[in-house]
């Protein structure tokens, strides 16, 4: 796959380098070539680095990680992203005491509402970088959930692919409109790992229990709640 980084900043960095280590084709980009070139040269394994423009028109599947900037002010023309997954890892910035407000719309969706030619994937939000510093061994044996979120089936399949390549376990969280409680849950994980636990290896994971062999509480009984 032709992978295309738009802001090679922490996330952008762990992720190209991860994806190129599975065989990918990686071109990162940033704001200055040198700074595009400087990453590809710490990366190595043939990938390639450059403009921000470069690599929008180099990748098949774009990674967006410069966070609450319009692709309009990032790339010379947001033509390029026509029909191209366009991968959002982006959280909002972190308030004073972690006192959030409720989020009526995600980035995710802000994003799609920009670019409308591109399709917008909700993704690899829920972890720190450290997290990615794991991958793909050890992580593999701590079962990581990365909630993948978009209103295309097929693109939703393809970062759910790229999720599971590099170690983690891809959880396919429906429509764009739940980025809305991703995001949120991303809130939730910075104020453990960072206000409450202090430990960047924080995140949070869907567990699927196996069935109780017995049910003697009376097991689930009709209820009016939704
Ligand atoms: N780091 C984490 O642990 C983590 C985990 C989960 C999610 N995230 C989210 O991922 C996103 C990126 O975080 P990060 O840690 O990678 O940040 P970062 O290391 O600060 O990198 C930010 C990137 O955004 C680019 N950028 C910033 N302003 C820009 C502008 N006006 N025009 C073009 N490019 C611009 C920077 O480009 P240049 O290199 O050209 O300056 C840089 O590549 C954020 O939304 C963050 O909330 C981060």
């Amino acid at each position: 796959m032709k992978i295309g980084i738009i802001g090679s900043g922490n996330m952008g960095r762990s992720l190209g380098i991860l994806w190129a280590e599975q065989g990918h084709q990686v071109f990162f980009g940033a704001r200055t070539a040198e700074k595009g070139q400087a990453v590809a040269a710490l990366a190595g394994r043939g990938t390639q680095g450059g403009t921000n423009d470069s690599a929008a028109v180099f990748g098949d599947v774009l990674l967006y990680s410069a966070r609450g900037v319009d692709p309009s002010e990032v790339l010379a023309s947001t033509e390029v992203l026509t029909g191209k997954i366009l991968i959002d890892p982006n959280n909002s910035n972190i308030p004073a005491g972690f006192a959030y407000e409720p989020i009526v719309k995600s980035l995710a969706e802000t994003l799609a509402e920009q670019v409308p030619n591109a399709i917008v994937v909700k993704a690899f939000n829920t972890m720190g970088q450290e997290v990615f510093e794991l991958a793909p061994e050890p992580l593999k044996e701590h079962q990581v959930s990365v909630f993948v979120a978009s209103d295309d089936a097929k693109a939703k399949q393809t970062v759910m692919q790229l999720a599971e390549e590099i170690g983690f376990v891809a959880i396919d969280s429906g429509g764009l409109r739940n980025a809305r409680l991703i995001e949120e849950m991303a809130d939730f994980v910075r104020f453990l790992a960072i206000g409450q636990l202090q430990n960047f290896y924080t995140t949070l994971s869907v567990k699927v229990l196996p069935a109780a062999e017995q049910i003697r509480l009376g097991g689930r009984q009709t209820s009016n709640l939704a």
